[in-house]
């Protein structure tokens, strides 16, 4: 694999900015659900959400549980979801009259978060919220509501902090952009 200095384009947001506005999120979460605190799941959609998910449950400071599920969509060439979005690990809490919230890394076409809301709408929770770090509104084709967005960004194809190129670089600490003309895909 390629060093990441090689074809990133630019820094779209770095590492203080994210951690800064994820601390104002989880502030904002924390007075949202405090008094509902005993009930609040996170769930994090994985695997791009992971590194979000933890530094944003570092700041949550009521009382709380998680859980993590794992979506595939399939069916359009690598840079594009599709429609065709599956479970490939659920949950394993009974989310029944438990306030949700879906912690994502990024809503691209919103696709996969639909599919998620609407999966888990039929298994009653006291609520459903959707909670993502990164908001590319541009390239939406379904209307998903995001009541926590970090950061709306422009459409670019952007890696690091959880968003893999080829699956690498998913530790980087801050998002950057790949400029495509010099980036060599390993396979
Ligand atoms: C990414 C991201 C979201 C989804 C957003 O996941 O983490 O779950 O795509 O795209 P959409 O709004 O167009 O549906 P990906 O399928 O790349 O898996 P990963 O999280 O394991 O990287």
């Amino acid at each position: 694999m390629q060093a990441y200095q090689e074809f990133l384009a630019e820094t779209l947001i770095d590492a203080p900015t994210l951690q800064e506005r994820i601390a104002s999120l989880a502030e904002e979460i924390n007075r949202d659900y405090a008094d509902k605190h005993e009930d609040l799941l996170l769930i994090c959609i994985l695997r791009g959400a992971l590194p979000f998910m933890v530094d944003l449950m570092r700041h949550i400071t009521i009382p709380h549980q998680m859980d993590c599920m794992a979506i595939s969509s399939y069916g359009v060439g690598k840079f594009q979801s599709s429609g065709n979005v599956r479970v490939t690990y659920d949950l394993q809490t009974n989310i029944a009259g438990k306030h949700v919230l879906l912690v994502e890394d990024i809503v691209d076409s919103g696709h996969t978060i639909s599919h998620v809301l609407e999966m888990l709408k039929t298994r009653n929770p006291a609520s459903l919220r959707v909670c993502s770090l990164l908001d590319k509104e541009e390239r939406r084709e379904v209307v998903v509501p995001i009541h926590y967005r970090g950061f709306s960004i422009p459409n670019r194809y952007v890696f690091g902090y959880g968003l893999d190129i080829d699956e690498y670089y998913r530790n980087l600490p801050f998002i950057g952009v790949v400029d495509l003309e010099k980036y060599q895909s390993p396979g």
